[in-house]
């Protein structure tokens, strides 16, 4: 079995199989690098008595505007507690309230109508890394490969073999050889991770390139709804601090947002003012923000005290005071940025694709939790869960035969060492930036014709690249880069009205004359050296 990808969706994935044969886990940096790792607000899941499960489906299915699949928002959230459990019992811990040892200290976060969110401090993802990656290590059935990238995977539709399509495994590349290997699978699953880093902006680490997706996408398989991106509403604006969040959970403790002149704006936008959901509060920041001109907007909560803030976010205080700013007497200064894509590989809840033997898992995937809108920590629950039942299916679902199929050694062709690796830095930025200018959290048809014409014409320097010089990670994870780019825009001009995450100045309301439908996009299938 093969698990590409170490995020909390592809470690769990991994440690549930283990004992079931031997599993490989490839990740393309090191074991512990992932947006799992960064999380901070935590996992939102329904753990106090007073809480209910219908509640927090509630909230699930109306952040996400009629879009959600009400099945799997159902069996997401009510397998929560167990999974959180589970958790437990391998030695993760959630934060509970001062001197009253059996209640969770839950967080607060928009969108949902009571604290919800169990959290480690202010490192909730630090901490799940930490414990799950040693736990599976030390399975013995589990070899790590940290450094293997995966580049493409190789399915029998591809080697032209009769019957159904199955996927028997993927090409990767060894970041320290610049070796190119095939792994040979019965199951493999995507636990790739979102794609923040086609932004220009974003709170996402640089692994985030969307090559899931990608690979899904070469493969043939239907990607879903790539139109909605959310863009978190509090990034620390300093050049230095690479977009470092400021968690929902800062103003779920009370920080309001105020603008340069010092006034509480999010009231004129929504009653429910800095708790509502992620996308109406970021909308209303890119527009007061356009407004006055202003490069950001501030977020101020002195008034809880610089002993509550040092012990309740002791990472984001020192942070922040890294870059200058002391939280306990000062607001800070915040900008929006990409933070995680709704859309992806459709598959089901326990992560089957169209593709026999292909699994997708965690943000990579779209199960239909999320609908037009991710609620607030819903994405480390859908990894828990998700995997879990992936892992089950694939249990039940075997042993296919794959050792009869070849996989041919990857071609180099007429490939030589690349010259001109400036090419690739340079087309990286122009991706990023074309889809902050013109695709970002605000759009007209007429910025995303604009983005669509540079994205063709970029893609195709790509792909001429990718086919003249022996690949690189760098290139590799541009041409997806560029890829999901595509897939937003051609999602962004399908939908012709604004709903949840993706908002058009052209329709800018909710087309409410016919239901709700998804956006699906289904190419023919490339294979490991077709279309860039
Ligand atoms: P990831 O955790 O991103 O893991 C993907 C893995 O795949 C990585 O190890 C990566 O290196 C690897 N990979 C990618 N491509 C390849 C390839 N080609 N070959 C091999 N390996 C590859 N959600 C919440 O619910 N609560 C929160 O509090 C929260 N806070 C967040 C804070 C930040 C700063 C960020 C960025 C996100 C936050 N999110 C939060 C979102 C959440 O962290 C992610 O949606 C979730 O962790 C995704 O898990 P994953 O396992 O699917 O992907
Ligand atoms: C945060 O802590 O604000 C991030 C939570 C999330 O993305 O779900």
């Amino acid at each position: 079995m093969l698990v590409i990808g170490s995020g909390l969706a592809g470690l769990m994935t991994a440690y549930h199989l283990r004992g079931r044969g031997s599993i490989i886990v490839a990740s393309k940096r090191a074991i512990e690098e992932s947006n799992t790792h960064y999380a901070q607000g935590g996992i939102a899941c329904v753990m106090d008595p007073d809480d209910s499960f219908e509640a927090h489906e509630r909230d699930t299915l109306s952040t996400g505007c009629g879009l959600c699949d009400e099945s799997v928002v159902r069996t997401i959230i009510r397998a929560g507690p167990e999974c959180v459990r589970e958790l437990e019992a391998l030695g993760i811990s959630f934060e509970r309230r001062r001197g009253r040892s059996r209640e969770y200290d839950l967080g607060q976060e928009g969108g949902h109508s009571r604290r919800r969110v169990l959290h480690a401090g202010d490192v909730t993802g630090r901490q799940l890394i930490r414990v799950l990656a040693r736990r599976v290590a030390e399975a013995p059935s589990v070899t790590m490969l940290p450094d293997w990238m995966a580049i493409d995977l190789v399915t029998t539709s591809w080697l032209r073999r009769p019957g159904p399509n199955r996927c028997i495994g993927a090409y990767f590349i060894e970041r320290a050889t610049g070796d190119i290997h095939a792994i040979r699978a019965r199951h493999t699953v995507l636990a790739t991770g979102g794609a923040g880093k086609v932004y220009l902006y974003t709170s996402n680490p640089d692994t985030a390139t969307g090559d899931g997706i990608a690979m899904g996408w070469r493969c043939g398989l239907p990607i879903r709804n790539m139109e909605f991106v959310q863009f978190h509403p509090t990034c620390l604006y300093h050049p230095e601090a690479k977009s470092f969040l400021i968690s929902e959970t800062v103003r779920g403790e009370g920080a309001r947002l105020i603008n340069a002149a010092g006034e509480s704006f999010m009231e004129r936008y929504d009653s429910r003012g800095a708790l509502a959901p992620r996308d109406i509060v970021a909308r209303a920041i890119d527009q007061e923000m356009k407004r006055r001109g202003d490069p950001c907007v501030y977020l101020d909560i002195t008034h809880r005290g610089e002993d509550f803030l040092k012990t309740r976010f002791p990472t984001i205080y020192a942070t922040c005071l890294k870059y200058g700013f002391d939280m306990a007497r000062q607001p800070i200064p915040v900008v929006p940025a990409a933070h995680y894509f709704v859309g992806g590989i459709m598959a089901s809840v326990d992560g089957r694709t169209e593709i026999e033997g292909l699994y997708a898992v965690g943000e990579t995937a779209s199960t239909g939790l999320h609908g037009a809108n991710r609620l607030a920590s819903n994405s480390l629950l859908e990894a828990l869960v998700c995997s879990r039942l992936c892992a089950r299916t694939i249990s039940e679902a075997g042993r296919p035969r794959v050792e009869d199929v070849e996989i041919p050694p990857w071609e180099i062709g007429a490939a030589v060492p690349s010259d001109e690796a400036v090419v690739v830095e340079h087309n990286w930025n122009e991706v990023r930036t074309v889809m902050w200018d013109y695709v970002g959290i605000v759009r007209t048809i007429k910025r995303l014709e604009r983005a669509a014409r540079r994205i063709r014409n970029l893609r195709h320097e790509i792909r001429q690249y990718y086919l003249s010089y022996l690949v690189t990670p760098d290139v590799l994870e541009l041409r997806n880069i560029a890829a999901v780019a595509d897939l937003v825009i051609r999602s962004a001009f399908a939908r012709r009205e604004s709903r949840g995450l993706h908002f058009t100045l052209n329709f800018p309301e909710m087309a409410m004359d016919a239901p709700p439908r998804d956006t699906i996009i289904r190419d023919p299938p490339g294979g490991p050296i077709a279309e860039g």
